[in-house]
C-alpha cells in the first residue's frame, strides 16, 4: 500500500484533500492522471451497462436528498455503525475497528451513530430546511422509477444505471481511498418480476466478475462472500459481496444485492393495492405508485437486483493489479503499471529526440495533434529531451506506447514506437501510426 500511495502522489494520481490547511480526514482529490484513470473506469462501466445492454437506461440524479426519501428507505433508522470511545487515548472508533493498542476495559459501551451527512437547503437553518447528502445513489433511482418508465415505455425486466457521489460520515476512514467519507458509486438497479429475482441475481454476479476480469482484476484475486442473514442490510434477501485482495487485506469491492420489492414498495403510495412482499412502513407522503400493471390489470412491485461498486475501491484494485516492479538485464529495475490500454490515463506519449530542434519538435507536435483527434483519450507531447527518463515516467504511469520522433523521421516519415510491457522498439510509418495506436488502445 505504501508504494501505491507514494506512486499516486509522486505522479499525480491522488492527493490528500485540503492538504495546504492540514487536510480533511477521509477525503481525497484525484490529480491529472487520477481523473483520467477514474473517468476511464467509469466509462468502461457505463459502456458495459448502458451501451452494451438494450434494456438499461442511464440517470444522473441529485445528491441533495429530501429527508422523506431516507426516512422511507429505512436509512434514518438503520444506516448506523456501532461507535465506541477509548477512555485512555480519547479517540473514537467503529466497534469492529478498534486498534490493538486500546484495551477492552478502556472502551465505552457501543452506541449507534448515523452515517448520513446533513446540510441545509435555502437561507434558513432550521429543522424544516435540512436535507441529506445521499449515502447511496440508489434511492434516487427508485424515486425516479415512474419517471423513467413513463418516458421510455420500459417493461420488465429493465435496469437504471447511475454513477455519482455518495457521502458517509465513516467513524474511522482508513486504508487510503478504500474507506472514505466522500466517494463515487457505480450502481445498477435491475427491475424484474417477482420470482425471476434469484436467477437474475446469479446472472449479475457472473456478469460482474467477468467485467472486473476485463478491467484487469482477475478471479484469482477475488473471493465471493455470501453475506449471512445476520449481516444483511435491512432491504436485502441475499447479497453476494465480491471481495478483493487489497494490499491491506481481503475486503468488499462490490456488493450484489437482491433488494426484493422493499425499496419501490416503501416509496409507493396506495401500498395496500400492490401486493408488496416485503415488510414496509406505511407511506403517508408519496404521491406516486411505483409499480407496473400486468396484462390482467394487477399491480406488481418489481424486485430489484443491485450490483453496486465503489469507484475508489475499483481504482485501488485496478492500480494494485497493474503495479509491477521488474528487474531488468542491466542490474536496473523499473516500476511499470500494466494497465489495460483502454484504462491508461495517457494513451500515448509523443517524444521529440531533441527538444530544441525545430523540425523534430514541429513534426512531433503534428503527430500528437493527429493522434489526439482519434478520440482515444489523452495523448501527451513530452518535450523533456531525455528519452530514457521519459520512458521511465511513462512506464510508471502506464502509458501503453511511446512514440519517438528522430532525425530519421524527418527523412523517411517513420517513427520509433516502444511498447510499455515488452519494451520492444520498432519502426512504424507515420501514415500507419493512427491505425497502429488505435489497435493498441482498443485491443
Ligand atoms: N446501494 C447499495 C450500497 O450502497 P454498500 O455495500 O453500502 O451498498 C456499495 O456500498 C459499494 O460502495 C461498496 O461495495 C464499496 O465499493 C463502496 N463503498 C461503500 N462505502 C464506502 C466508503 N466509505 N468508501 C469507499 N467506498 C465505499
Amino acid at each position: 500500500m505504501d508504494e501505491l500511495v507514494a506512486l499516486c502522489k509522486r505522479r499525480g494520481f491522488i492527493y490528500q484533500s485540503n492538504d495546504i490547511y492540514g487536510g480533511l480526514q477521509g477525503v481525497y482529490d484525484f490529480g491529472p492522471l487520477g481523473v483520467e484513470l477514474k473517468n476511464n473506469i467509469k466509462q468502461a462501466w457505463w459502456d458495459s451497462m448502458v451501451y452494451e445492454n438494450d434494456d438499461i437506461e442511464g440517470l444522473d440524479s441529485s445528491i441533495l436528498t429530501n429527508p422523506l426519501v431516507l426516512k422511507y428507505s429505512g436509512h434514518e433508522d438503520t444506516f448506523t455503525d456501532p461507535m465506541v470511545d477509548c477512555k485512555s487515548c480519547g479517540l473514537r472508533f467503529r466497534e469492529d475497528q478498534v486498534p490493538d493498542k486500546c484495551k477492552k476495559e478502556d472502551l465505552t459501551e457501543p452506541r449507534q451513530f448515523n452515517l448520513m451527512f446533513k446540510t441545509n437547503v435555502g437561507p434558513l437553518e432550521d429543522d424544516d430546511s435540512f436535507a441529506y447528502l445521499r449515502p447511496e445513489t440508489a434511492q434516487q433511482i427508485f424515486t425516479n422509477f415512474k419517471n423513467v418508465v413513463d418516458s421510455t415505455s420500459r417493461a420488465l425486466p429493465f435496469g437504471i444505471a447511475q454513477i455519482g457521489k455518495a457521502f458517509r460520515n465513516e467513524i474511522t476512514p482508513r486504508n487510503f481511498i478504500f474507506r472514505v467519507r466522500e466517494f463515487e458509486q457505480m450502481e445498477l438497479e435491475y427491475f424484474v418480476k417477482p420470482g425471476m429475482d434469484e436467477v437474475c441475481h446469479d446472472l449479475w454476479v457472473q456478469k460482474r466478475l467477468k467485467w472486473w476480469d476485463e478491467q484487469g482484476v482477475p478471479m484469482e484475486s477475488i473471493e465471493l462472500y455470501d453475506v449471512p442473514n445476520v449481516e444483511l442490510a435491512h432491504y436485502s434477501k441475499k447479497t453476494i459481496d465480491i471481495m478483493y485482495k487489497f494490499p491491506h487485506g481481503i475486503e468488499e469491492l462490490e456488493g450484489i444485492a437482491n433488494r426484493t420489492d422493499f425499496d419501490l414498495g416503501s416509496h409507493s403510495k396506495k401500498q395496500e393495492d400492490l401486493n408488496i412482499k416485503s415488510k414496509v412502513a406505511k407511506n403517508k407522503d408519496s404521491n406516486s405508485k411505483l409499480a407496473v400493471q400486468e396484462d390482467d390489470g394487477k399491480w406488481v412491485v418489481p424486485f430489484v437486483i443491485e450490483p453496486s461498486a465503489g469507484v475508489e475501491r475499483g481504482f485501488l484494485a485496478i492500480l494494485n493489479e497493474a503495479y509491477n516492479q521488474e528487474e531488468l538485464d542491466d542490474n536496473k529495475s523499473r516500476i511499470v503499471l500494466k494497465l489495460k490500454s483502454r484504462l491508461a490515463p495517457v494513451k500515448a506519449a509523443v517524444i521529440p529526440l531533441k527538444k530544441n530542434n525545430e523540425a523534430i519538435v514541429g513534426l512531433a507536435k503534428n503527430v500528437k495533434n493527429e493522434l489526439q483527434k482519434l478520440g482515444l483519450g489523452r495523448i501527451i507531447f513530452e518535450n523533456t529531451g531525455n528519452i530514457g527518463k521519459s520512458y521511465r515516467k511513462h512506464d510508471e504511469i502506464g502509458t501503453p506506447v511511446c512514440i519517438t520522433i528522430d532525425f530519421e523521421s524527418l527523412e523517411n516519415k517513420s517513427v520509433t514506437v516502444r511498447d510499455r510491457d515488452s519494451m520492444i522498439q520498432s519502426r512504424v510509418d507515420i501514415k500507419s501510426l493512427s491505425d497502429f495506436v488505435t489497435d493498441k488502445i482498443r485491443s
